[in-house]
């Protein structure tokens, strides 16, 4: 393993070279953000011009550091940079991460190029430039000046974009996704998405990858890489730049090539990458291969308290290539004995909106306990005599009595103001639970869709090795 990208996770020291004494300026907010989220390693503000700030004391450069460092977070004016590295290089620091803007995209590559042949003189490697930062949960690091109170999981977020990727993880803390390391790659001059792939494929605080991606510079390396991780872990993708116009704006963004469409999305599909169309569908979908264990078995079954919301997923369903098959026949004899005569037990099986609370939940422990099914996706529409809250206490209750899911279990709860307080509790609890048929539906079906393209790509490695 790569000692810089290792150190890029995990360093063991950092300086902050531009930290700054005025709150609001970058070298501020990244100096507060190291503190305030628990790092345990030694910290070292670099500043001529101060003495200490935030109570830590400050050295005027990397050199004049008493100890070693490991990582170097370079924020400041991009005509110093080059500047900084040659000093950091200088000690051996083994990973810089350039915040600073003003390189490759406003047209300035030969400053770009020239803070990575310098880098690389010394053996360091380069994290941007025209980043926001790092952050890794294990480590307690946030090397960033995004959101500091980012919550501990198992999703890696990568993301090219930096007022976005900021924007995303302050999202992720509203919406109680954990991760494991959200990572700004910005201009990618020398760390790029393959090196940060092979570093999370083995990283076991990583169950998902999910990559905000413009362009790459090495796309033959970026597919060989990702073929060989997802049969480790699911990668999930966000293309930016699918149409004429959204290409044009990639370049002026981050100066990459956003390439052919139809080149990308054969690429990513033969590589078993899951294609998400939105920010939204990427995190209900990482969220959901995240938290719960892959499909035991081809056979999903629904079970709904609405027959309109049958429909629709099985719709979406089927739009992902999933058809629905009858329900084992123990199972429908099982959840008969709880359902009003009208109820139908077909797949979707409609329990009815008279279902009770209880007998609403025993009907997802039953399917989720049949040996057969291997996957229950539960849709619930909020009716006058069920209690959402009620519901999702009774269902945590009961899965926490026989020790957590051993099977994927993903909800719609659909409704009121209730529905979304029952939604953040079952998702806080780890069942992926979402406010539409469709998008637990998708989500649900990214588990199939990630277990049949995993087994392509395992088929054609094989092949590839007896050849
Ligand atoms: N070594 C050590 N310290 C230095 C050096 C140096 N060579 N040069 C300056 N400093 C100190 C300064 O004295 C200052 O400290 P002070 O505030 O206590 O006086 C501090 O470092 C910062 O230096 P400034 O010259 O004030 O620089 P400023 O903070 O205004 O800007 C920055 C630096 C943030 C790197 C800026 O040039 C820049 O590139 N901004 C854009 C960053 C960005 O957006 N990146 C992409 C993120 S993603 C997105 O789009 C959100």
């Amino acid at each position: 393993m790569d000692p810089s990208i290792s150190a890029l996770f995990s360093p063991k020291s950092i300086a902050v070279v531009g930290a700054s004494r005025t709150p609001g300026k970058i070298g501020y907010e990244i100096m507060a953000n190291i503190l305030g989220y628990g790092y345990g390693g030694r910290l070292y503000p670099v500043n001529p011009t101060a003495s200490e700030i935030l109570g830590v004391k400050c050295y005027p450069k990397v050199s004049s550091i008493p100890g070693e460092v490991d990582m170097v977070v370079v924020s400041v004016p991009s005509k110093s940079v080059v500047e900084v590295i040659e000093d950091a290089g200088k000690v051996g620091a083994k990973v810089a991460l350039v915040i600073s803007s003003g390189f490759k995209e406003v047209g300035n590559a030969s400053l770009e190029e020239e803070v990575v042949r310098k880098a690389r003189s010394y053996g360091m490697r380069v994290l941007g430039p025209n980043i926001f930062g790092v952050v890794y949960t294990p480590s307690r690091l946030n090397a960033s000046f995004g959101p500091r109170n980012v919550i501990p999981g198992g999703i890696a977020f990568i993301t090219q974009s930096g007022a976005l990727g900021i924007a995303l993880m302050g999202m992720t803390i509203v919406e109680k996704i954990g991760v494991s390391s959200i990572v700004s790659v910005g201009n990618k001059a020398d760390i790029e998405d393959a090196d940060l792939l092979e570093y999370l494929a083995e990283d076991p605080n990583t169950k998902v990858i999910l990559i905000y991606l413009e362009g790459v510079n090495d796309g033959r390396r970026f597919i060989k890489v990702a073929s060989e991780v997802v049969t480790k872990k699911p990668i999930v993708v966000i293309k930016a730049g699918r149409t004429e116009v959204g290409a044009k704006a990639v370049a002026s963004h981050t100066g990459s090539l956003a390439g052919n469409v139809i080149v990308y999305k054969v690429a990513f599909s033969q590589a078993g990458i899951l294609q998400a169309n939105d920010v939204e569908e990427a995190f209900d979908i990482s969220r959901t291969l995240a938290n719960i264990p892959p499909p035991t078995s081809e056979r999903l079954v629904v079970v709904t308290n609405g027959g309109g919301a049958g429909v629709l997923v099985t719709d979406t369903l089927a739009e992902h290539g999933i058809s629905l098959t009858t329900p084992p026949p123990p199972l429908a004899e099982q959840i008969r004995k709880l359902v009003p005569p009208f109820a139908s037990l077909a797949n979707p099986i409609d329990v009815t909106g008279m279902i009770s609370n209880e007998n609403y939940v025993n009907s997802l422990l039953l399917a989720l306990n049949d040996p057969e099914v291997g996957a229950v996706l539960g849709v619930y529409c909020q009716t006058a005599v069920t209690d959402p809250t009620m519901i999702a206490g009774i269902l945590i209750s009961k899965i926490r009595e026989v020790g957590g899911l051993s099977k994927p279990l993903a909800l719609a709860f659909i409704g009121g103001e209730e529905t979304y307080m029952a939604i953040r509790r079952l998702n806080d609890f780890g069942i992926p639970t979402f406010p539409t048929p469709e998008r637990a539906a998708a989500a649900i079906a990214s588990m199939y869709s990630y277990m049949r393209m995993r087994n392509n790509v395992m088929l054609r490695l094989k092949e590839v090795l007896n050849a």
